[in-house]
């Protein structure tokens, strides 16, 4: 987890990293150039999210990038108070996380999702920023249901 390097591609945007939007106040135009970001910071393409004939069709990973972008990209800065944005957790992939060994991911989440981030309301960050109280680990299931 490392504070965003595309602070400048959204700079280009008239976007301050640190202080955006919701999705649904940005104008169309500033809208379409955001998609672009996304593509880049999760390596995938418009369809990675858009059903190719309709943009506006509700997809399961529109849900995803929504909630994504409220509670984590607008929520959360980096322990040294650097942006958060897709790049910083995704890196270039959709899906990153290694599932097959939940006591190694329980441990990963805790150096890079915890001890690596903050919240941008000053409380404590912790498993249940994400997980909630009592802990649901399925969260993405929880979003598009
Ligand atoms: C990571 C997922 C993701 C990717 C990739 C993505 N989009 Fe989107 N797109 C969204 C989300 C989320 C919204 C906003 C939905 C909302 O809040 O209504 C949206 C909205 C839109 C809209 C407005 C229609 C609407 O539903 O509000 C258009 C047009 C659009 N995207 C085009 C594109 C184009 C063109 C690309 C590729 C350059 C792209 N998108 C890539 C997630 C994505
Ligand atoms: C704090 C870290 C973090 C940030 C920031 C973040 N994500 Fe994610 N995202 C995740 C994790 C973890 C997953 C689950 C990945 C996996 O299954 O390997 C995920 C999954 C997703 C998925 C579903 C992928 C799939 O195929 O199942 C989408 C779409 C997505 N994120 C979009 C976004 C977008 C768009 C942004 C920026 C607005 C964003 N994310 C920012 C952590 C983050
Ligand atoms: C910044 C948000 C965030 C924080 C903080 C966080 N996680 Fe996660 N975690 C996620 C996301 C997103 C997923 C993917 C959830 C999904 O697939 O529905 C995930 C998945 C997991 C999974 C895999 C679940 C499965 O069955 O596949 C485990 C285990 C997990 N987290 C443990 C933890 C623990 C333990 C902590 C605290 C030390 C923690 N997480 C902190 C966002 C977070």
């Amino acid at each position: 987890m490392k504070a965003s390097a595309m602070g400048e591609d959204l700079q280009k945007l008239g976007l301050d990293a640190k202080a955006l939007p919701s999705l649904n106040r940005l104008p169309p135009e500033k809208l379409r150039q955001v998609m672009k970001t996304f593509n880049k910071a999760l390596g995938t393409q418009c369809t990675g999210c858009h059903e190719a004939n309709d943009f506006h069709a509700p997809t399961k990973n529109k849900k995803i990038a929504s909630k994504m972008w409220d509670l984590y990209v607008r929520g959360l800065v980096a322990e040294d108070g650097g942006p958060v944005f897709c790049d910083s957790c995704h890196e270039g992939k959709m899906e990153f996380l290694d599932r097959h060994d939940k006591k190694a991911l329980s441990a990963w989440m805790d150096e890079n999702f915890v001890k690596k981030l903050k919240r941008v309301d000053k409380k404590e960050n912790g498993c249940e920023t994400c997980h909630g109280d009592p802990f649901e680990p399925h969260i993405l299931a929880t979003w598009v249901k």
